[in-house]
């Protein structure tokens, strides 16, 4: 199974979500071979739910918050997540860890809490440009793995790893094949250290229909998390196109 996993950020207003979450759960593609979620902003989600009740398309929130209820202003609980139909939740998403200072060990917690409400957590990681520079590419992916899955209590079930260089975010400039497919290997030697088991690995930053089969096809990646590029219909759907 291939997964296409579409973040679709602060994009898209309640409108815009419905009806490009209307055209996807119309989309013609193998679901036996791709699967293929969406992550709307959490006014669109139980839109987006309705809009792919009974299709194949699966709904997911961009983050969550570790407690289930209380007096947490502006938060929105993996349990609450769950209840609307969400199927996952992204944690330490480069922009929640580098615009809103989330740490390694917030991000702990969000899969901690993901995993309690039942959802599927869809790990972040990667380097930002100066580490990538200083040659600490594999020293910062190294703590955030250790953070994130150390004695976690699940053996891998529920989750998802997702590999997104920061300096490839949106930049236009991804990562090349071959390095994903090293980085791959390598983020799958520490998950095995930890005793997770085969769990699926994505890569992403600036995926575009043009280079998505190079990433989707390479050895050791079983999908791509896609950000700006799935936010629009134009690109959305070759995505969809071109990985079949
Ligand atoms: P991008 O974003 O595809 O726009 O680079 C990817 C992401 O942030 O998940």
């Amino acid at each position: 199974m291939k997964y296409l996993f579409c973040n679709w950020k602060m994009y898209l207003g309640l409108k815009e979500s419905e009806a490009l979450a209307k055209e996807l759960a119309g989309a013609s593609y193998d679901s036996e071979k791709l699967s293929v979620a969406v992550f709307p902003s959490y006014p669109s989600i139980p839109a987006v739910v309705k809009a792919c009740e009974g299709g194949r398309v699966e709904v997911g929130a961009q983050d969550c918050y570790w407690v289930p209820s209380g007096a947490y202003t502006g938060a929105v609980s993996a349990q609450m997540l769950a209840t609307l139909g969400c199927r996952y939740v992204m944690v330490g998403h480069s922009e929640r860890r580098h615009i809103f200072g989330e740490s390694d060990t917030d991000a702990r917690k969000k899969i901690d809490a993901a995993l309690d409400a039942g959802l599927a957590a869809v790990v972040c990681v990667g380097e930002t440009k100066e580490e990538l520079a200083d040659g600490k590419r594999e020293y910062r992916l190294k703590k955030q793995l250790m953070k994130a899955f150390s004695e976690l209590p699940m053996n891998g079930k529920g989750i998802f790893v997702a590999y997104e260089p920061v300096w490839a975010i949106g930049t236009g400039e991804p990562c090349d094949p071959a390095e994903v497919e090293r980085i791959h290997a390598f983020i799958r030697a520490e998950l095995t250290a930890y005793g997770i088991g085969h769990i699926p690995l994505l890569y992403g930053g600036s995926v575009s229909p043009d280079n998505v089969k190079a990433y989707i096809f390479a050895d050791g990646v079983d999908g791509v998390l896609a950000g700006g590029a799935s936010a629009k219909s134009g690109s959305l759907m070759p995505l969809i196109s071109s990985v079949l």
